[in-house]
């Protein structure tokens, strides 16, 4: 794979770089509420910008419906990419049309520019190859040469993800190549022991990671909605808990293969429960009361791991050589609900460990609850895309930047 660096040595002055990265940022109307993403390609940017390149940064944001959405514009992106670089950042309304090739053509050496948010064009996420591979030829007549730097959605099939590097000279990026090393660390000659904490609402989301981890890990720790799910496979009634009945008969298999290879599986032994979802605008008290997790009683809902899970995670942590997390252990976004994933991130920040954050809600949860982010060894930028990579998936926006 071709780095950037490689790029630079060749010249880069005058050319239009474009640059895949991922400003998929949570929004609270047009304030980002956390940039990290944005914090994260900076390093790219800036290096091609200080060597002369014309730089063409594009990404996605949210799921709009193939056709432009005023809530899902990457507009605040570009306001804050800008801050972040200490210069100016152009910002074209939208993709591949008029604003975008008049943007592109009146940058100067050292300029950038950020198109509109790619999946306004409907074949950026097509499935069907000849319509995605079109707007590729689009987005390939901005640019000169192609850096993939948009870690969080490399496992996506996407036009600006797959199909643009196949049209252009191509290379990692800096987050991309960071990226990698870690999750390399996570599948190769991995120091033991090995824990894993996951979390998050569904375990459907999980189960390939599972699956695969049920092999390599030493322990394997759930909390969060998912983790219902196994209570209730262990025959522990859930109240009105997040359940996922269709993901029973697989989780329980999991648990028995868990035991048969003297992998241990913890699960919550107390959580946090509530009558009903907080309001999570308001941020309203919600008076949680903590009960046994064997005995949530049948109208409330678990909402957060308990005070003696938060512990007894912590123990199982406190001598691990590597641990990987993804997934809040509760509904963190409430400060009623935060205490369990603030006790994990504390716990990996305590540790000595060789400690990474799987992105996507961990990551935000990290840097909203105030922890530094240099006290864990890497906070990913891709939620999914590290889970896949873990899985041993080949991950299409990765294979795509090999030679
Ligand atoms: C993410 O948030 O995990 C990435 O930006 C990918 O987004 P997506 O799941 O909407 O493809």
């Amino acid at each position: 794979m071709k780095t950037i660096d490689d790029l630079i040595d060749g010249g880069v002055a005058g050319r239009r770089v474009f640059v895949r990265a991922d400003l998929n940022v949570p929004l609270d109307g047009t304030t980002i509420t956390d940039d990290g993403r944005i914090r994260a390609v900076v390093p790219t940017v800036a290096k091609l910008a200080e060597a002369g390149a014309k730089v063409v940064v594009a990404s996605h944001l949210g799921r709009p419906k193939g056709a432009p959405d005023p809530q899902f514009s990457l507009a605040p992106a570009a306001k804050r990419l800008a801050e972040l670089l200490g210069r100016g950042v152009a910002f074209a309304t939208d993709t591949v049309g008029e604003s975008a090739r008049t943007t592109v053509a009146a940058l100067a050496d050292g300029q950038v520019a950020l198109l509109e948010n790619l999946r306004f064009n409907a074949g950026e996420t097509s499935k069907d190859d000849a319509e995605r591979g079109a707007f590729a030829d689009s987005l390939a007549e901005l640019a000169d040469v192609y850096v993939g730097d948009g870690f969080g959605a490399v496992h996506r099939k996407h036009a600006s993800v797959y199909d643009l590097p196949a049209r252009l000279p191509h290379a990692a990026g800096y987050l991309i190549a960071a990226e990698v090393d870690v999750l390399k660390r996570l599948t190769e000659d991995v120091e033991r022991p090995y824990a894993v904490v996951l979390g998050g609402a569904k375990v459907s989301d999980k189960l390939g990671v599972i699956d695969h981890l049920l092999e390599r890990a030493d322990r394997i720790l759930i909390g969060g909605g998912m983790a219902y799910t196994f209570l209730k496979a262990q025959g522990h009634e859930v109240g009105i808990s997040l359940l996922q009945e269709d993901q029973i008969p697989t989780v329980r298999e999991y648990l028995e293969r868990a035991a048969a290879k003297g992998v241990e599986f913890v699960l919550p032994v107390d959580v946090l429960v509530s009558p009903e979802f907080p309001d999570l605008k308001t941020k309203a008290p919600a008076n949680p009361t903590v009960v046994a997790a064997d005995a949530i009683p049948a109208d409330q809902e678990g909402l957060d791991i308990g005070p003696r899970t938060r512990e007894l995670y912590a123990a199982k942590l406190a001598d691990a050589a590597t641990v990987f997390w993804n997934g809040p252990m509760g509904v963190f976004e409430h400060p009623d609900f935060a205490g369990g994933t603030a006790a994990v991130a504390q716990a990996l920040v305590d540790s000595s460990a060789f400690t990474v954050v799987g992105g996507g809600d961990s990551a935000a949860a990290v840097r909203t609850l105030g922890f530094d982010e240099k006290a864990f060894g890497h906070i990913s930028t891709g939620g999914g895309a590290s889970l896949e990579y873990l899985e041993g998936k080949t991950l299409p926006g990765l294979a795509a930047l090999e030679d």
